[in-house]
């Protein structure tokens, strides 16, 4: 398996239910090491830049207006196969499809608010550690 890192976000919806630790826990838990984080409260270029690859999707307006609703979380996880554990303890996109125990079953109750985010390929875990993180402000441990 090999040592992977991971963009993570706890999203406003968690944020204001007061889960930062609960959520960064979970990570701790299974293995995953936080390497970098910060707190933000994303402007609109920011979040639609982010989520750029849902620029066409009908639901882009609203997961930008979602994601610049209050402040957010963002890490770096580090650890064995990071973007799949990470995939994993998150849960399905909707939170009523996700598997018991899992973050968005746990922490969110609808698809537009639903806790967390993580890196969905090598590719995109590149682009989106990048994308929030300079290379001095990662830690590795
Ligand atoms: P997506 O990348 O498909 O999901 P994931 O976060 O699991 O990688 O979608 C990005 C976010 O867009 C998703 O977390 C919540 C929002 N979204 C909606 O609001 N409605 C939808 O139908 C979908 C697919 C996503
Ligand atoms: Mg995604």
């Amino acid at each position: 398996m090999a040592t992977e890192r991971t963009l993570s976000i706890i999203k406003p919806d968690a944020v204001a239910k007061n889960a930062i630790g609960e959520i960064i826990s979970r990570f701790e838990k299974a293995g995953l090491k936080v390497v970098a984080a910060k707190m933000l409260h994303l402007s609109e270029e920011q979040a639609g830049g982010f989520y750029a690859e849902h620029k066409e999707r009908p639901f882009f307006k609203d997961l930008v207006g979602f994601m610049t609703s209050g402040p957010v979380v963002v890490q770096v996880l580090e650890g064995d196969d990071a973007i799949a554990k990470n995939r994993d303890l998150m849960g399905a996109t909707n939170p009523k499809e996700a598997a018991p125990g899992t973050i968005r079953a746990d922490f969110a109750e609808t698809i537009d608010a639903n806790a967390v985010h993580g890196s969905d390929s090598p590719a995109s875990a590149e682009r989106e550690v990048a994308y929030f993180f300079s290379a001095d402000e990662i830690c590795p441990r």
